[in-house]
């Protein structure tokens, strides 16, 4: 073994960028990127949940001519790991998304714009051709989410991933106790011109959430006809009930992406990996079924995909990365995890990921 450098310098994991990132940020935006809601009971389950799972690997697979290629709605990607939507990358780095969008690029995968970008959605795409999808928080009117959609499918986007779990921030105790504030430098710059809800007035309300809030919060009948009327296929990110996966197909969706937003919104929702099989099951291969929340290994990522996911995405290790060494360690990250997904399918006996089934999930009642 090599001595005089620490060996994370060596060969960092994911885990050393996250620990790395906490310490180069401030107090403040650690807790806004890394923190989850109330206990964070569901931030913590995501990654344990992982780690209840049992890989069971075939030997003397021929895997020769192996790739974790794939290609998802139209897209090729290297590797089934793409980088989640996460709000206000330039809180991280100076440059922002366009650095996240170069990171994703260098490794060929995608990378979902958070609707909360803080750079131009145009310098974006101009900064990373991996930069294809897309995410719409639902604004109060249908005509304005429209106007964003086309004007995002004129940029070039592929793919709307309309993020539903999410129609009131979550209990962020550790965010609020620590004093989290954006910065006047740091926007959600694609919203500028977005209608502002028109709430009735304080003194006629009884409860923020249920006259107010609410009356803006999209419902499936909205999810419908933006299914019908987007000129992009619509991906509903935040599905965790097997119910609302058979819905969304219903409504027209093109993919489920089964999250729990990082554990950032209700707390005690079980980990994503724990819901994945129901879902998958719902929907009975009408869409491709992604996931997120929690994976910082590629074998996480391999039993994703063996209980069904046709890929996965991830949030904060890509912030981490991007916290760390800008889009270098965005690219890093994504090629670290690709590199042990990769090592994992080989180890497993999977050549391709079409062939990463639950076989490889170690069953207690295995004969
Ligand atoms: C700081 C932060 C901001 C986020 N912002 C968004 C967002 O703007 N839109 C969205 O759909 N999801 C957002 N998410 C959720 C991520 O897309 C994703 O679901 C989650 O980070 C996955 O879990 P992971 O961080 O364990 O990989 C955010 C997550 C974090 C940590």
């Amino acid at each position: 073994m090599m001595s005089g450098r620490p060996t994370a310098e060596l060969q960092p994991t994911l885990r050393d960028y996250e620990s790395r990132a906490r310490h180069i940020l401030s107090a403040d935006r650690s807790a806004y990127f890394f923190g989850g809601a109330a206990d964070e009971l569901t931030l913590e389950a995501n990654q344990k949940a992982f780690s209840k799972i049992e890989l069971l690997p075939r030997m003397l697979c021929d895997v020769r001519g192996g790739s974790s290629r794939l290609t998802l709605l139209g897209q090729d990607l290297a590797s089934p790991v793409l980088v989640a939507p996460v709000a206000y990358q330039k809180l991280v780095h100076p440059d922002g998304e366009a650095a996240m969008a170069m990171g994703a690029a260098a490794q060929d995968t995608a990378m979902v714009l958070s609707a909360q970008s803080s750079i131009d959605a145009a310098d974006a795409r101009a900064a990373g051709a991996s930069c294809t999808w897309f995410q719409l928080y639902w604004a109060p009117s249908r005509e304005a989410n429209l106007e964003l959609v086309r004007g995002m499918a004129d940029l070039g986007f592929t793919a709307i991933v309309l993020t539903v779990d999410a129609p009131v921030q979550g209990v962020r105790d550790r965010e609020t106790r620590i004093g989290f504030r954006l910065p006047a430098d740091v926007s959600a710059v694609n919203l500028a011109h977005m209608p502002v809800p028109r709430f009735a007035p304080l003194e006629q309300t009884e409860s923020m959430l249920f006259d107010r809030i609410a009356h803006v919060a999209p419902v499936w009948s909205d999810i419908e006809w933006l299914c019908q009327n987007s000129p992009l296929p619509v991906i509903v990110k935040g599905i965790v009930h097997p119910g609302d996966a058979r819905q969304a197909i219903k409504a027209g969706a093109s993919g489920i992406i089964v999250s729990n937003h990082g554990g950032r919104i209700l707390d005690t929702v079980p980990a994503s990996i724990t819901l994945l099989p129901a879902i998958v099951k719902a929907s009975a291969g009408a869409v491709p079924v992604l996931m997120d929340g929690g994976v910082r290994r590629g074998t996480d990522a391999l039993k994703a995909l063996a209980l069904g996911a046709t890929a996965v995405l991830v949030g904060r290790p890509a912030i981490a990365g991007l916290a760390v060494a800008g889009a270098a360690g965005v690219s890093h990250v994504l090629r670290l995890l690709r590199d042990e997904f990769e090592i994992a399918m080989m180890l497993t006996g999977c050549r391709t990921v079409q062939e990463i089934t639950p076989d490889i999930i170690y069953r207690p009642d295995i004969t």
